[in-house]
C-alpha cells in the first residue's frame, strides 16, 4: 500500500513544466505537468549520460533531454526509438490538485544511480510530511 505523502499543487508547476524533489539519497525525481495537466514523476536523471530531465523540454506526454535530446516517454519511462534506454517511474496521486509520491518509492528506487551531471537553477519550497525532501523548480515554460 503507498505511503503518499505531499509533494506540491498541480498549479505550483507551471503547464509543460517540471519540479525537482530531491531525496536524502540517490538522484532526484522530477515531477511533470504535461499535456492535459497530467502529472508524471520520473528519476531526474537520463539513462544516456545523466542529464537533468527536469530541464528538459516537455511535449505532449514526453521530455527531450537537455543534454542530448534523447525523447523519453513521461507515462512509461522508455526511450523513444530509435534510441533505446529507460528511466525508473514513481507512482503519482492527484487528489483535489494535490500531488503526492509514495514515500517508500523515494527511499528506494533510483537511489543507487549517481547523480545527474548538472545541476537545477532552483529555488526552493517545503514538503510536507516532516520529510528531509526538497522541491525545486528548475525552470519555467
Ligand atoms: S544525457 Fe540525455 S540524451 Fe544524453
Amino acid at each position: 500500500m503507498p505511503n503518499w505523502t505531499l509533494i506540491c499543487r498541480v498549479d505550483d508547476i507551471s503547464p509543460l513544466g517540471s519540479r525537482r524533489v530531491t531525496r536524502p539519497k540517490g538522484a532526484p525525481v522530477a515531477v511533470f505537468r504535461a499535456q492535459g495537466d497530467q502529472i508524471f514523476a520520473i528519476l531526474d536523471r537520463c539513462p544516456h549520460k545523466g542529464g537533468p530531465l527536469s530541464q528538459g523540454i516537455v511535449f505532449g506526454t514526453s521530455v527531450a533531454c537537455p543534454l542530448h535530446n534523447m525523447n523519453i516517454g513521461l507515462d512509461d519511462g522508455r526511450v523513444k526509438e530509435p534510441d533505446e534506454g529507460c528511466v525508473p517511474k514513481f507512482a503519482v496521486k492527484v487528489d483535489a490538485g494535490t500531488i503526492y509520491l509514495d514515500a517508500d518509492e523515494l527511499a528506494s528506487v533510483g537511489t543507487d544511480l549517481a547523480l545527474p551531471v548538472a545541476g537545477p537553477c532552483a529555488t526552493r519550497g517545503a514538503v510536507g510530511g516532516g520529510q528531509i525532501i526538497e522541491v525545486q523548480t528548475p525552470h519555467t515554460a
